[in-house]
């Protein structure tokens, strides 16, 4: 594998049996990368969701084509909202017949400096990104002990949870809270089986985030790392696959860093 030019990798039927459900996988970004990871891993069934309608349908037609796998559903759902959460976990349990894995991919970023921060810029990236994490960890985490067959959750954070950026400090509060919740639910899920662990991305480049992120700021943040690249998505999509396999079986609590640099 040439580090700077890395080759895709294929499925090795690392989630053979398992069902998974994704949030925010309409996207061009990680959440989409993971669910077509996923159905190469040989996972029995998935289930997608979004915010975005249009994109989720768009996203839902584009897995079954580029994988030939039909077993692919969509729930449109905002993860800030606890009935949206309640109702795309139920609707998934149901066609799933059981969600085995789940990844909590949904976060919001905004770039602005603290003195100019309004309260609900604030309180609407903390919403999606921190307690949009715990709503969905909070209501699977219930079904999963109720059927006591344990299960395995997927959180995304960020390398920011860890290190400081300019005009970033609610997404990074966010992350950090992210790997906090990581940490703690974990140690209570364990008591009935279930595995929490999270990636921490350092930087993802992708066309949605080339389109919002200034050129100047991506080019320092890839130079920030010893391969002088981002990660490609799906190589972030390569370690939720692991920690949602049976490969990390003796791993709760943790979060893994995709990243050639640390933070
Ligand atoms: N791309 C990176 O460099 C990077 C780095 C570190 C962490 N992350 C994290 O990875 C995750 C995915 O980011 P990405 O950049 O790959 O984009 P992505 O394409 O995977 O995710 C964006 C999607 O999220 C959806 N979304 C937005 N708000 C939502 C909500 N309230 N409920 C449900 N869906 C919602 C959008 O409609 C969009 O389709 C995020 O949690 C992000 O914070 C990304």
């Amino acid at each position: 594998m040439d580090i700077h030019n890395p080759t895709y990798v294929p499925g090795h039927g690392l989630l053979k049996g398992k069902s998974v459900l994704i949030t925010a996988a309409a996207g061009a970004g990680i959440g989409f990368a993971a669910a077509k990871k996923c159905i190469e891993e040989g996972c029995r069934g998935i289930v997608i969701s979004d915010i975005h309608a249009g994109r989720l349908e768009q996203s839902i037609q584009k897995l079954k084509e580029e994988t030939g796998f039909d077993k692919v559903y969509g729930q449109i759902g905002n993860v800030a909202v606890e009935d949206d959460v309640q109702t795309l976990i139920n609707f998934a349990e149901d066609k799933l017949q059981g969600v085995d894995v789940l990844i909590n991919n949904a976060g919001l970023g905004t770039t602005k400096a603290l003195i100019d921060m309004e309260d609900s810029e604030w309180n609407k990236v903390i919403d999606v990104t921190l307690n949009g994490t715990m709503r969905m960890t909070r209501y699977m985490l219930k079904i999963m002990k109720a059927r006591g067959n344990g299960g395995v959750i997927v959180n995304n954070a960020s390398v920011l949870g860890w290190r400081a950026q300019k005009e970033q400090s609610h997404y990074a509060a966010a992350k950090a809270g992210v790997m906090a919740l990581t940490r703690c639910a974990a140690l209570e899920a364990a008591e009935f089986g279930v595995r929490i662990n999270a990636v921490s991305p350092s930087l993802a480049v992708h066309p949605m985030l080339k389109k919002s992120a200034p050129a100047e700021l991506l080019a320092e943040l890839e130079g920030r790392e010893a391969y002088g690249r981002g990660a490609e998505v799906w190589e972030v999509a390569n370690i939720m696959v692991f920690l949602a396999s049976d490969y990390s079986s003796y791993l709760t609590g943790e979060i893994i860093s995709c990243s050639s640099q640390r933070a």
